[in-house]
């Protein structure tokens, strides 16, 4: 088999004096589509923060086709909860922002906008957007620098439920036709499972109470997937199993 896109080793994160994360290594294969669930506090954000290169403050280290990463690195793109556009640019010079401010007259623009369903929205400024809009504009611009990883953190659970079943389907269609692998944090587990090639339980452990990935279930279901799909419904239980084991 081949070598894994990125490797992470964390053998500790601190904050002031608490451990957040410990003894936690996560693998992820090109292309491959992974989510990260877990109770609110575990260190799920940091660890994202971490393979964003936006936190170097931690014993460990972070391979991508085995060469260590310093930084951010445009291999990677990250979408946040919120999209955080910059509200006096346009969308499309939103897209292009990786590339500076004001670069929207760039080609790959276009195809983007165009892939996102907004290829009439390139002047509109972020104001003239509704939400599940601006998160669009967001995975285009996550896009953009056409990275091997995106990372996402809770990218949809600000829109309603039929934009989010809609986004969702874009975000399959695009990791899919970039060749993107995908790491999602997400507390829907009905939309780790939907998505994902595998999900990964992330949990409080040990006497620190850091995060740790303590279990991790292979989604072994064709695609395109069925929302009911009784066997996605039988790995929900397993996942529900793991997270009730640790909030009791
Ligand atoms: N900058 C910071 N300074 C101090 N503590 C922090 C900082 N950022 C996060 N923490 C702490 O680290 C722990 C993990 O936070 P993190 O945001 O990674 O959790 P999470 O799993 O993403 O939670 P949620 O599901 O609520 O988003 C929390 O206990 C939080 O209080
Ligand atoms: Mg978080």
């Amino acid at each position: 088999m081949s070598a894994p896109l990125l490797d992470l080793r964390v053998s500790d994160k601190h904050h002031d004096s608490r451990t957040i994360l410990e003894r936690l290594t996560l693998s992820i294969r090109r292309g491959e589509i992974v989510s990260l669930v877990g109770p609110s506090g575990c260190g799920k954000s940091t660890l994202l923060r971490i393979l964003a290169g936006l936190d170097r403050e931690f014993n460990g280290e972070i391979l991508i086709d085995g060469k260590r990463q310093q930084g951010p690195s445009s291999r990677i793109g990250v979408i946040f909860q919120e999209p955080r556009l910059l509200p006096w640019l346009s969308v499309a010079d939103n897209v292009a922002f990786p590339a500076g401010p004001r670069r929207g007259r760039d080609p790959r623009v276009g195809s983007l906008l165009a892939e996102v369903g907004l290829a009439g929205a390139r002047a509109y400024l972020p104001k003239q957007l509704s939400g599940g809009m601006a998160q669009r504009v967001a995975i285009a611009r996550g896009l953009f620098s056409e990275p091997d990883l995106l990372l996402l953190d809770e990218p949809f659970s600000a829109v309603d439920a039929m934009t989010r079943m809609r986004l969702q389907d874009l975000l399959l269609s695009l990791v899919r036709s970039h060749g993107t692998a995908a790491l999602l944090v997400t507390h829907d587990l009905d939309e780790a499972l939907y998505l994902s090639d595998r999900v990964l339980l992330m949990t409080p452990s040990g006497k620190s109470g850091a995060g740790r990935i303590v279990r991790e279930i292979d989604v072994s279901v064709e695609r395109p997937r069925d929302r009911r799909d009784v066997l996605l419904a039988s790995l929900r239980g397993e996942l529900l199993e793991g997270l009730g084991a640790v909030t009791v």
